[in-house]
């Protein structure tokens, strides 16, 4: 599949409804956009994926990665991570974080397949910071697992 990932120009619209893909909580969203790199995956002229990357000091942690409903599972979200690991070394950072629920299956699976490994839990993180259960796989989402990438 022909895209290119690259970073948000000005004249990029923000694809808020793929964001909102990866985080069920807007004010956290809208807390972390301001103070965070934008990569946009284009197929042909419209955005299919995102990932937004937030640099402090030699770390990198991408904050939200989301592909289109319609293209997941073709590779897109291998690619973007891919990307993402350019863009840390490229910047010289040390490592990369990446977070997500207990009930999140296919992004267990995905990060640790690129070479992400487990290396905290932030147990009943969900519990505590989103106001509704979320449930995924039929599993409760209560605690958030924290992947570490060495660049
Ligand atoms: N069980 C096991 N592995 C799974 C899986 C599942 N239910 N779903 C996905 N995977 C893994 C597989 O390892 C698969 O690799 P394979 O093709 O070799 O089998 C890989 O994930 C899929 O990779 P890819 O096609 O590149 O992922 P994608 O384009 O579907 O993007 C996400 C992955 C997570 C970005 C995408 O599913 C998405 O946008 N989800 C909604 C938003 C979200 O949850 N973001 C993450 C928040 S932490």
């Amino acid at each position: 599949m022909q895209y290119l990932i690259t970073k948000k120009k000005s004249s990029d619209q923000i694809p808020h409804h793929l964001l909102a893909l990866a985080d069920e909580n807007p004010q956290l969203i809208e807390a972390y956009l301001p103070v965070s790199e934008v990569y946009l995956l284009f197929i042909g002229q419209q955005v299919r994926g995102v990932y937004l990357l937030r640099v402090d000091n030699l770390m990198g942690e991408i904050m939200n990665i989301a592909v289109d409903p319609l293209y997941q599972g073709k590779g897109l979200g291998k690619a973007l991570l891919a990307h993402a690991r350019e863009v840390g070394k490229a910047k010289g950072l040390q490592r990369l974080l990446i977070k997500t629920g207990n009930s999140g299956i296919g992004q267990i699976s995905l990060y640790q397949q690129q070479g992400f490994d487990l290396v905290d839990v932030h147990y009943n993180y969900f519990l505590e910071a989103y106001p509704l259960p979320i449930w995924e796989n039929n599993i409760q989402c209560k605690h958030q697992l924290i992947f570490e990438l060495a660049l």
